[in-house]
């Protein structure tokens, strides 16, 4: 997970139970000298979830994955606040980058998140300019939305950013409007969006823009293999 390499834990998928592969992982994750992992599953396999938390593992954050049939879902009418493209104003990277460094640690469970420079291009550059939007008030950015669309060819609301002392005041909701009439305008077919559970105010507004939740990804943190 970018912005928690730091830390003692290697980040592995587990579709299914499989003791060997848990052995694997923990073995690769103490070459890298993490004694513990990040296992990630989702809520089509309740049993992962079983087998790790009987071995010592704890939920540490789970994301809502919910989807938006953008050409069903309602117009959102035009944004509440006046908001720049990437495409429009890529001289802003250095502000985006000093706006996600404070606002990757406020992610529900990502306390202590550091990105590096590094985030300009796997961060910023690599998402869709024109779809990723910036909120801009007296000439300084206070807000920002990235859109990407994956390898598999889905298109994902990505990193959403709001600056500290301008939340609460309608900004994401805003970004997050202009991103479906951005979709809408460019036959977009469907939009994803991954929540954590614990950003009451988004899941809410994801309900409301009409977006349908398909699963969870539940992630947990938890010691290797003992054999490993
Ligand atoms: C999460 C974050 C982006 C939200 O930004 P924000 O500008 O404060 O959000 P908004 O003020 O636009 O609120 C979002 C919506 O939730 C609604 N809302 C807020 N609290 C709510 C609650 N308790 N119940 C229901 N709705 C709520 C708001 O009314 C708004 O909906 P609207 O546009 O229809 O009015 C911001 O807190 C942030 O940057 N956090 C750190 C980074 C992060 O966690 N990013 C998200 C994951 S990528």
């Amino acid at each position: 997970m970018p912005g928690l390499e730091h830390l003692p834990y290697a980040e592995v998928w587990f579709h299914a139970v499989d003791d060997e592969a848990w052995a694997e992982a923990s073995a690769a994750a103490r070459e890298l000298g993490k004694p513990g992992l990040e296992a990630w599953t989702t809520t089509a396999t309740p049993e992962v979830v079983e087998f790790l938390v009987a071995r010592g593992y704890e939920e540490v954050r789970r994301y809502r994955i919910s989807e938006l049939d953008v050409a069903a879902a309602p117009d959102p009418g035009p944004p509440a606040f006046s908001l720049s493209t990437f495409a429009e104003r890529p001289d802003l990277a250095d502000a985006l980058y000093a706006l996600a460094r404070v606002a990757y640690g406020d992610q529900p469970g990502r306390a202590g998140s550091r990105i590096d420079e590094a985030w300009v291009d796997w961060g910023l550059r690599a998402s869709e300019p024109e779809g990723s939007l910036i909120g801009l008030e007296d000439g300084r950015v206070v807000a920002y939305g990235s859109i990407e669309r994956k390898d598999d060819g889905l298109w994902w609301h990505g990193f959403l950013a709001v600056a500290r002392e301008h939340r609460g005041r309608g900004l994401a909701g805003a970004i997050k409007r202009a991103q479906i009439a951005w979709a809408k305008a460019n036959g977009v077919p469907q939009l994803r969006t991954a929540t954590e559970l614990r950003l009451e105010g988004m899941r809410a507004l994801n309900r409301r823009l009409g977006y349908t939740p398909l699963y969870d990804e539940i992630v947990l943190r938890g010691p290797g293999h003992p054999a490993s």
